[in-house]
């Protein structure tokens, strides 16, 4: 039986061997906690800084069993894992948030009913599973839209944006045999997200609410905090604490969310977990993203999550950004953040590089991207 708080070295086992597992396992040593990886990957970036590594598929009954005897609570990195999987680890240890928060993250459409079930506006969207669904589908939620596949999406994989009728079948035919939505595309003046931490006890705390910035579908910067108006940051956080209560989480959760020209913010999907556009906390927060998932899984009390300072976050993508590496440990202001990973793919995430300022001395692009040194060509 677990009893929490976790006592100072108790395990804390983590589904997935990512760098969001490798932050979270590094913020876990420095409370005296061990973790315990489930990867199928050989030397995975979790790996290389947990205690204990369970080598296995997310399926695979014997390794979950295997990775369950080796911790006292049980949370994830990614919601890619199997749900039947999380099912059994929590027949075995308690996990943390439950598979029913990954459930909803997990697909679409569930996802998309279940924040608007809170009372949190999105796109318009509709599920298409056949082509009179895809019919009704254009003829409700108009165009231009994006096509999307209900799972297994991240980095805007699995998308397709459709201006005509004629794209959308293309696309459509494409995207087949996966159940897909097709939602409608937002004019959106912005992106921003807001990372928020709930305890067991209901116990709750919100980073501020920053904007991210994409390149190719994948986030490139996080400015911390985001520039809009004090009322539309209040409209976003209120967002963040509805959708953790209406999960009843117990861990992370990160909402990505649109702001449209008139100021209205509406969600685009949610994670429950460490999220990228929280990374800059790790460096301008006094308990990081990380730290707060930890002390949210462990049972341990939540901080205030106030930054000391501004922040942006610039993420290094695929071998391109990765040989700048020299030159960007060589820069003094810029905070280095490597993941290990053996291979720089194109679109890989290799590691991220933060810059503070002075909290409420965040600069415009120009002054962002003369702070970003080396990177600051790639910022704007
Ligand atoms: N309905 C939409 N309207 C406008 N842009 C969108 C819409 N859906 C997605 N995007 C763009 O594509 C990016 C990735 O889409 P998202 O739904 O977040 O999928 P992923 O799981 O790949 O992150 C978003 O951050 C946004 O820039
Ligand atoms: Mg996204």
């Amino acid at each position: 039986m677990t009893a929490f708080p976790l006592p100072p070295n108790a395990t804390i086992g983590i589904v997935g061997g990512g760098q969001l597992g490798r932050m979270s396992a590094m913020a876990a040593a420095r409370l005296g906690y061990r973790c315990h990886i489930l990867t199928p990957e050989p030397d995975s970036p979790a790996g290389q800084v947990a205690a204990g590594v369970t080598l296995g598929e997310y399926e695979d009954p014997a390794a979950l069993r295997d990775f369950a005897l080796h911790a006292d609570v049980v949370t994830f990195e990614f919601e890619n894992v199997s749900a039947e999987g999380l099912d059994l680890l929590a027949s075995l240890k308690p996990v943390r948030p439950s598979p029913a928060v990954l459930r909803v993250s997990q697909e679409r459409i569930i996802e998309k009913t279940f924040i608007n079930r809170a009372g949190v506006p999105t796109a318009p969207w509709a599920p298409v599973e056949s082509e009179s669904d895809l019919a009704a589908a254009l003829a409700g939620v108009g165009l231009p839209a994006i096509l999307k596949t209900t799972r297994l999406g991240y980095d805007g994989r699995g998308q397709a944006r459709v201006a005509t009728e004629a794209e959308a079948w293309e696309a459509y035919r494409r995207l087949l045999p996966h159940p897909l939505i097709l939602e409608g595309v937002v004019d959106f003046a912005c992106e921003i997200s807001v990372v928020c931490a709930r305890g067991a006890d209901g116990d709750y705390a919100a980073f501020d609410v920053v904007e991210n910035r994409h390149r190719d579908h994948i986030l490139d910067l996080t400015f911390a905090p985001a520039r809009i108006p004090e009322e539309t940051a209040a409209t976003a956080e209120a967002v963040g604490r509805r959708v953790a209560e209406a999960l009843d989480l117990v861990g992370l959760l990160a909402v990505e969310m649109f702001v449209t020209a008139e100021g209205k913010v509406l969600a685009n999907e949610i994670a429950p977990r460490p999220h990228n556009s929280g990374h800059w906390t790790i460096d301008a927060c006094p308990a990081s993203q990380f730290e707060m998932h930890i002390r949210a899984v462990a049972g341990l009390p939540l901080l205030p999550a106030a930054r000391h300072s501004d922040a942006v976050m610039k993420n290094l993508v695929g071998p391109e950004e990765l040989a700048l590496w020299p030159e960007i440990v060589a820069t003094p202001g810029l905070i280095p953040h490597l993941y290990g990973k053996a291979e720089a793919r194109p679109g890989r995430k290799m590691g991220h590089v933060t810059r503070l300022f002075p909290k409420g001395g965040l600069p415009g692009p120009f002054g962002t991207q003369a702070a970003l040194g080396v990177l600051g060509d790639a910022a704007l």
